[in-house]
């Protein structure tokens, strides 16, 4: 499992920094796994508890939105996921990516000073490249419709590094933006209290003034991907429910996008720096 070496995951480092009940109160820390998500979805089939945090120094299949892989080199991001059996309506669950936006950019604050923006519903950027994705996946309960639990996987690239072609000129991390990198150990502790601290806010949704605040869509013209189909809008807001709501075609008519079912490019040339 971990190491022990100066700069690596270290669970004593993670612990002595939580201020959360239930959140990393159980952790495990790995070497390498396939993915933080899929380890922590069999612990949950197996019954492990709210608030358990898997970590992992690098990933060889980390997993992304829309079947896409997330580049997880060794030593160099913060691989995490925490495991969340929320007591709430169903419908409030699929709230909880933008959530977990919301607390990950709150602690990147707090660590490196960063002040990120949110790429609805669950990219971070700074300076406008992408440095965090986030993938909520929920586990069924018995009774219909009912969810046993999610998995919140949170993936930020943290220390100075070189990107492949394919991801040059659209990610970063938080050292190539600021210079130097906060301790990986420190951010997990700080977005274990933070995801903590907003949860109750799943059932009233006031996070969502903060992901309207730090929104970097709102107000700009985008391409909305939906299945098989795309068309070009205009975002204007995101609503009470966490949707994205947007203006489309001639009459400006108004959609209301779920995000389970949608992404979202820019049509700009490049992201919008604000
Ligand atoms: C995205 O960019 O579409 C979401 C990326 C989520 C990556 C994180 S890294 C930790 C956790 N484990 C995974 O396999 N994925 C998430």
């Amino acid at each position: 499992m971990e190491n022990g070496a100066p700069g690596r995951l270290n669970e004593a480092e993670i612990r002595r920094r939580l201020k959360t009940e239930a959140l990393g109160r159980e952790m495990e820390i790995h070497e390498t796994l396939d993915s933080t998500n899929l380890r922590a979805k069999q612990l949950a089939a197996g019954g492990a508890p709210h608030g358990l945090l898997v970590a992992a120094e690098t990933q060889s299949r980390g997993r992304g939105r829309m079947g896409r892989s997330f580049f997880s080199p060794d030593g160099a991001g913060l691989y995490l996921s925490f495991l969340l059996r929320p007591e709430c309506a169903p419908e409030r669950v699929a709230m909880l990516t933008s959530l977990a936006a919301v607390a990950t950019a709150r602690a990147m604050e707090h660590a490196a000073g960063a002040e990120a923006q949110i790429k609805w519903v669950n990219d971070l950027y700074l300076g406008g490249k992408k440095v965090c994705g986030i993938l909520c996946e929920a586990g069924l309960g018995t009774h219909p419709g009912m969810v046993d639990y999610v998995v919140a996987g949170i993936g930020i690239n943290v220390n100075r590094m070189d990107f492949p072609p394919e991801l040059q000129g659209i990610a970063t991390s938080i050292g190539n933006e600021c210079g130097t990198a906060p301790d990986r150990n420190c951010l997990a502790a700080e977005i274990a209290n933070e995801l903590e601290a907003l949860l109750p806010q799943l059932e009233t949704g006031e996070f969502l003034a903060e992901s309207r605040r730090r929104s970097n869509v709102i107000g700009r013209e985008v391409l909305v991907i939906e299945g098989g189909n795309q068309y070009p809008a205009r975002a204007v807001d995101i609503d009470d429910r966490g949707c994205l709501v947007v203006e489309k075609g001639p009459n400006r008519e108004k959609a209301h996008l779920a995000s389970g079912e949608v992404s979202l490019r820019w049509l700009e040339e490049e992201c919008p720096k604000r």
